[in-house]
């Protein structure tokens, strides 16, 4: 039985900030955050967007009534969790009025969540084939303000529908992962932004790709032949490449140019976003996939994941054959076109805004938020979401 994604969904707040104007207020040569680290627009997540709204946006954009019946496990891969306590994937399945008979619960493990989840989500079904599950990566990615990876935060969700038959990616077996114990990018339970040592990330994302890459060859008998395509966990866009390059030179002329090619059509949606941590991966391969030229039916993609700490897989899957028939790809470039520029100084000040903490009432002005569902605020130390197509 086939397994995979059969849908796949995408929401970004409604607001950006302009990667050179950036560079320009901190002093930086803005060659390097465009050429040096391959980034364009980074999203800017309003007070009335928190990982649940993100999520609960994107799956809200692919979901139809069946799905919502059909649906038994919601799997919500996060490191922004709203709560320490209640899962994210909770407030998303009132907020979408999933079917009640169905577990959901919140992951984490850095970037690599999602993947997690849609691993899970694999064997699931496997067991149960008429079951749906939905699984979200949503994240807010906060380094500071004037911090060495600011250049690196973004905002945004992806959702999944993982179903037997799927129509877009089957998924395959074979897969392959590593764990270590490392600090090269953790957030505290006390701190809002993260902290990295951006020098020794780097060097371990390469560390866990090359590792994980030859784990894989030597499990499946495979070979860069093998791939049309290769999609990277992208922090920034230029990341995936850094850690590609040195590995491809085993590969022909043939491979280097396809795979690189490739690369290249797996980050335009990433290159105006920025980071969304857990869900970058799936943007990476929904970058790919809404590309204007179509792939052959039938061919593989690579997915490489990589959550600090750390955990790293990768898996493979088979292009479905009218895979692109199910894509939302005029949606997607609708909603990154319609995006209002914020100025840096806009942005610090949408940055520093915060829910109180103190137990007092906050209620957010969500009619300027174009998202269709918000974080209205807080009261009694509960958040207070608002769905403003059921209210209407
Ligand atoms: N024109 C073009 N390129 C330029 C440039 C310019 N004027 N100035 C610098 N660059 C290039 C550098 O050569 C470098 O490229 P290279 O890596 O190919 O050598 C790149 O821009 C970044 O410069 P660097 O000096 O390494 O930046 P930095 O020390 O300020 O680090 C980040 C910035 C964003 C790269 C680093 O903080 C980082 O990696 N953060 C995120 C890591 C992360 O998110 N990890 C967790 C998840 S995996």
């Amino acid at each position: 039985m086939k397994i995979g994604i059969d849908k796949i969904g995408f929401y970004v707040p409604d607001l950006y900030l302009d990667m050179r104007k950036l560079a320009v207020a901190r002093e930086i040569e803005p060659d390097k955050f465009t050429i040096g680290i391959g980034q364009e627009k980074m999203a800017v997540a309003p007070i009335t967007q928190d990982a649940v709204t993100l999520a609960a946006n994107a799956a809200a954009s692919i979901l139809d009534e069946t799905d919502k019946e059909n649906i038994d496990l919601v799997i919500f891969g996060t490191e922004s969790g709203v709560d320490h306590s209640k899962a994210a994937a909770v407030y998303v399945h009132h907020l979408l009025g999933l079917n009640p008979a169905a577990r959901s619960f919140e992951i984490k493990q850095a970037c690599y969540g999602a993947t997690a989840g849609i691993q899970m989500a694999k064997g699931h079904i496997a067991l149960n084939p008429e079951s749906k599950v939905l699984v979200l990566g949503s994240d807010i990615a906060r380094y500071g303000l004037d911090s060495s990876g600011e250049s690196t935060q973004g905002a945004g969700a992806v959702a999944l529908l993982i179903s037997a038959n799927p129509r877009i990616l089957a998924l395959e077996d074979k897969s392959a992962y590593l764990t270590a114990d490392i600090m090269d990018f953790w957030r505290p339970l006390y701190s809002s932004t993260a902290y990295v040592d951006g020098k020794f990330s780097n060097e371990q994302y390469s560390f866990f790709f090359a590792n994980v890459w030859q784990q894989f060859k030597e499990k499946s008998s495979l070979t860069f032949k093998d791939f049309e395509a290769l999609c990277f966990h992208l922090p920034y866009t230029k990341m995936g490449l850094k850690a590609l390059k040195p590995v491809l030179e085993e590969g022909t002329s043939e491979d280097k140019e396809r795979l690189l090619n490739h690369y290249q059509k797996s980050i335009g949606y990433n290159k105006v976003v920025g980071n969304i941590y857990t869900g970058s991966l799936y943007l990476s391969l929904l970058s790919l996939l809404e590309q204007k030229e179509k792939l052959t039916a039938g061919s593989r993609i690579g997915l490489f994941s990589y959550g600090s700490g750390a955990v790293g897989e990768f898996f493979t899957g088979i292009l479905q054959p009218g895979y692109q028939k199910h894509l939302n790809t005029k949606q997607h470039t609708e909603m990154l076109a319609a995006r209002r520029e914020v100025s840096v100084a806009e942005y610090e000040v949408i940055f520093q805004q915060t829910l109180p903490i103190d137990g007092s009432s906050l209620l957010s002005e969500t009619e300027k938020d174009s998202a269709t569902i918000c974080l209205a605020g807080i009261a009694n130390n509960q958040r207070q979401y608002i769905n403003k197509t059921a209210e209407k």
